[in-house]
Parts: C-alpha cells; sequence; structure tokens
C-alpha cells in the first residue's frame, strides 16, 4: 500500500496552503469576530479553482482527484474554518450531486459557473422539523403540467443568504418515504424563494446560514435533478463525498490548534522552563499529533475509494466520526495548554474550540455516523 501523494497531489496541497497562509489566515481572526461573509476570498477559490477542484476542466473545474480536493480543504480550514466549509459545500454537496446526477443542459448552465466560481451554491435538505431524520420532510413539491409548486422551508443552510441556487429536497410523495423525495436546483430569484438573514451561530461565523423559505416557488419540470423519487439517494450518495470534507475541514481546525500549542509550549516558562519540557505537555501534544495523523488516513482512505467509485458510506462516516470528535479532543488540549490565555480572544485557539464542534453536527452527527458504520458493519 503506497501512502505517498503523486505530483498532482502534492502540487495541489502546496497551492493550497500557500494560498491559505498568504491570503486566508491574516483574515480569520477578523471574520470570525465581525461574522463577515468573506467575499474576496470566495473570489479568490473560484480564481484557483478551489471551488470545483474533483470536477474535469471541460466543466470548469480543476480536473484533479477527490484525494487532493480533501487536502485541499485541510488546508484552507487550517487557515480559516468558515472559508473551508464555504468551499465544502459548493464543491461536495453542490458541484458533485449536478455532476453525478445533472443532465447535460444542467451541468452546461449550472456546474460549469459553479465549478469555476462563477457562481456559488448552497444545500437544502434540513427542515426545522427533521435533521438527522432526513427523509421525513414538510417541504413539498406539487407538479402541475410543466412545472412544480414547491411550499415549506429549509434551515441552518450555509452559504444559502450569499447562493445564487440551491439544490434542494421536497418530498414530492408524502406517502412514499424516503421513495417519495425529489431533488431540484432552484436559482436565486426564482419568485418565492427567500432566504433569511444570517443565523447566530457558536462558532464558523463567517459561514453565513440561514433559513430559506418556499412559497408557492414555481420551477419547471427541468429543475428537476435526477428522476421524481430519487432524490433521497441523490442526498445520500452526496453526503458520502460531503462527510470527507467535513472530516478533512476537521482536521485543519485540529492541525491550527495543534500548531499553535506547540508554539507556545515552547515558548511559555513556569517553574524555571518552557512547558514543552514538562511530561503532562509532552503526553498532550503526542495525542494530538497521533489523533490528527490518524484522522488523515482515514479521510484519505476514504477519499481514494471515492476516486475508484467504490461505494465509501461507511468509510466516509467512519472518517468524519473520528475527525470530528477528534477536533473537539485537540482544541481542547490546545486551549487547557494556552491556560488562561487560551480562553481570551487574544489568542486563536478559543476560536478554533468553538469552529471543531460544528463538525460533530452538521452533515450527520456523530450519532448518525455511529448509525451508518453500524449498519454497514452487519449488513457485512
Ligand atoms: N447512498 C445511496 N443510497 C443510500 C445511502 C447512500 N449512502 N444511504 C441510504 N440509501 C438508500 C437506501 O439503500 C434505501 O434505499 P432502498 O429503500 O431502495 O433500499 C434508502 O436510501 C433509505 O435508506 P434508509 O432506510 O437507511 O434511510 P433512513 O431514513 O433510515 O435514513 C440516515 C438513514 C442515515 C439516518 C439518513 O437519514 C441520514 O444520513 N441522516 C443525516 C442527515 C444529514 O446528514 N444531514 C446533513 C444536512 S446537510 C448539512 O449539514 C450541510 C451543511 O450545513 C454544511
Amino acid at each position: 500500500m503506497h501512502l505517498s501523494l503523486n505530483e498532482e497531489q502534492t502540487m495541489i496541497q502546496q497551492a493550497a496552503r500557500d494560498f491559505a497562509t498568504r491570503e486566508v489566515m491574516p483574515l480569520a481572526r477578523e471574520l470570525d469576530l465581525s461574522s463577515r461573509w468573506p467575499t474576496e476570498l470566495v473570489k479568490r477559490l473560484g480564481e484557483l479553482g478551489l471551488m470545483g477542484v474533483a470536477i474535469p476542466s471541460e466543466l470548469g473545474g480543476a480536473g484533479a482527484d477527490n484525494v487532493s480536493y480533501a487536502l485541499a480543504i485541510e488546508e484552507v480550514s487550517r487557515a480559516c474554518a468558515s472559508t473551508g466549509v464555504i468551499m465544502s459545500v459548493n464543491n461536495s454537496l453542490v458541484c458533485d450531486p449536478i455532476y453525478k446526477f445533472g443532465n447535460d443542459a444542467q451541468k452546461k448552465e449550472f456546474l460549469t459557473p459553479l465549478a469555476s466560481g462563477k457562481k456559488l451554491g448552497c444545500f437544502g435538505l434540513t427542515e426545522p422539523a427533521s435533521g438527522s431524520d432526513a427523509s421525513h420532510m414538510e417541504t413539498v413539491a406539487e407538479k402541475s403540467g410543466d412545472h412544480y409548486v414547491l411550499n415549506g422551508s429549509k434551515n441552518w443552510i450555509t452559504n444559502g443568504p450569499h447562493a445564487d441556487l440551491v439544490v434542494v429536497f421536497v418530498a414530492t410523495s408524502k406517502t412514499l418515504g424516503s421513495k417519495g423525495v425529489s431533488a431540484f436546483i432552484v436559482p436565486k430569484g426564482t419568485p418565492g424563494f427567500t432566504p433569511q438573514k444570517p443565523d447566530h451561530k457558536l462558532g464558523i461565523h463567517a459561514a453565513q446560514s440561514c433559513t430559506i423559505y418556499f412559497e408557492n416557488c414555481k420551477v419547471p419540470v427541468s429543475a428537476r435533478l435526477g428522476e421524481e423519487g430519487e432524490g433521497f439517494k441523490i442526498a445520500m450518495n452526496t453526503l458520502d463525498g460531503g462527510r470527507i470534507g467535513i472530516a478533512a475541514q476537521a482536521i485543519g481546525i485540529a492541525r491550527s490548534a495543534y500548531e499553535e500549542a506547540l508554539a507556545y509550549a515552547k515558548e511559555r516558562k513556569s517553574f524555571g522552563s518552557p512547558i514543552a519540557d514538562k511530561q503532562a505537555i509532552q503526553f498532550m501534544l503526542a495525542d494530538m499529533a497521533t489523533e490528527i495523523e490518524a484522522a488523515r488516513l482515514l479521510v484519505m482512505r476514504a477519499a481514494s475509494m471515492k476516486d475508484k467509485k467504490v461505494r465509501h458510506t461507511s468509510e466516509s462516516a467512519t472518517a468524519k466520526l473520528f475527525a470530528s470528535e477528534m477536533a473537539t479532543r485537540v482544541t481542547h488540549k490546545a486551549l487547557q495548554i494556552h491556560g488562561g490565555y487560551g480562553y481570551s480572544t487574544e489568542y486563536n485557539v478559543e476560536r478554533h474550540y468553538r469552529d471543531a464542534r460544528i463538525t460533530e453536527i452538521y452533515e450527520g452527527t456523530s450519532e448518525i455516523m455511529r448509525l451508518v458504520i453500524a449498519s454497514n458493519t452487519l449488513k457485512a
């Protein structure tokens, strides 16, 4: 088993690292404190080919693989977790399903501008009364001749306040359960499609999310992604990829916290020597480094399975479960190593601690990841 990266993967990792270190990192604290949407960084992500990393170049993407994509998400998230998830949603949750399930006209109209960063997308699955139980939805689409009429609402929609379109999942039949769900591409400006004000959140402040209302929102039949009733499988298949992105985001956050804790431990003196000389601190740093490496291996496995087009539902869930809980543990230790300073906004570590927490919740909670892993294990 070869664990080394190939030339293209190394190049993309390095390019993402350079961009993130030079352009993203200097803005991260201000973005967090002001909850400002990073317009300039979203534009740069597009210019650098980071909005459609694994989409073929003839469709506007960078034409790279999913391993490269995960490495790029890690680098950007290391600099700013908010920018990382904006990128992850556009790549994994919007470009990927249109690439896999869209027809030629949808790819031309929507995918090419999304993958090249000229447009931004969001993904509408969660509703006020259903998050984990994703097939149980209240938002409906009624067919009438050559169009559907959508009514309902979706919430916690990352990128929602700024997106040019949403890939939204709605019930076209309320009696068929998961087989009654269909997916639609709804562009901003469609009458009856109204994004609300950004949500207030514990972390990832700059990655604005919101509720979106659909009130008698009329879309043509040609806006449907895939066949009627295929929507739930499209959503689940999409999340198999999305969870790789969130796991990579978690690694980026953890790495940042670890690197800052390591530097601080070398500088900060107590009882006459740097705290890095104390075994209690060394053990924490060793555990942090080990867990980050372990999470990355899980992410690389899931991403390379996706590249080989092998079903990776369980491997993605495993990577996300471990990486997100690891990020919580690592950022907790990093804050502890910083002592009182870690609790202050003077240092970045409190931001990493807050940002890490969402990775255990969005794109499937840790509890849902355990259910997915268990159900696949029991089937095997
Ligand atoms: N790929 C393809 N098909 C799949 C699949 C997958 N990964 N997982 C399930 N399916 C299929 C099943 O095979 C089944 O098909 P058949 O009926 O033909 O056999 C069908 O889908 C229904 O499957 P289940 O019975 O397993 O479905 P369920 O209702 O029990 O739900 C679940 C399963 C895993 C709990 C699912 O609802 C789930 O993943 N919930 C979490 C939702 C989630 O992750 N939400 C995140 C929102 S997006 C977000 O967070 C974005 C953001 O802000 C960044």
